[in-house]
């Protein structure tokens, strides 16, 4: 599929609008898992964030042409984040395992200080119908990946557990699937 669609139709599938908008203004903002970094380009309109986009996939990481964006090679377990002021995860985490998932949001949760922000978009299966479309998408992009969604109330409390204060947002009602955000403020 070219690019150009790619980022369209993604685009599309993800509440960048409202992703902006939740994203602090400056400091250094990692999107572990970004794959072709449609939100980090979104994102680094805004000069004054430093923008580092992590993906192990060779082949849907770009190479940036912005001065405040970098894509590096990685896996996103591994990746350090002491650095970090914002993290994001889009529709990435239901492809860990529930095991990988719970040590890596714990490695979060230690590196971020005092009112940083983790950003989630993840899948909600208390949305029945909106996750099973988002199910129908996850398998025609990611056919041979086992997929490991959450029920957010469920999800919610275990974020909180890790010391964040979380609001859950139900972004986008246009798109075919469940976009719900968890804002995930470190306390
Ligand atoms: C559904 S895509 C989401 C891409 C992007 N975040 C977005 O919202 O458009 C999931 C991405 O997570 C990446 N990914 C999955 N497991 C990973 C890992 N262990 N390390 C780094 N990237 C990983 C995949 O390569 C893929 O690009």
């Amino acid at each position: 599929m070219a690019q150009s669609l790619y980022d369209l139709l993604r685009s599309w599938m993800l509440p960048l609008k409202e992703i902006d908008r939740l994203i602090p203004r400056k400091g250094r903002i990692v999107d572990l898992g970004c794959g072709e970094g449609v939100t980090a380009k979104y994102l680094a309109h805004i000069k004054s964030r430093t923008i580092i986009g992590v993906d192990n996939n060779k082949k849907r990481l770009q190479k940036s042409t912005l001065k405040n964006l970098q894509f590096k090679l990685a896996d996103i377990r591994k990746y350090p984040l002491k650095k970090a002021d914002t993290v994001i995860f889009s529709d990435v985490l239901h492809h860990l395992s529930y095991v990988d998932q719970k040590v890596l949001l714990a490695k979060v949760a230690k590196a971020l200080k005092k009112n940083r922000l983790l950003l989630i978009k993840e899948i909600d299966t208390k949305e029945f119908v909106r996750s099973s479309l988002s199910r129908f998408w996850d398998f025609v992009f990611y056919p041979k990946d086992k997929i490991y969604y959450h029920d957010s109330e469920k999800f919610k409390t275990e974020l909180e557990k890790l010391g964040f204060i979380v609001e859950v947002i139900r972004a986008s009602r246009l798109f075919p699937g469940s976009t719900t955000l968890f804002v995930c403020q470190k306390s």
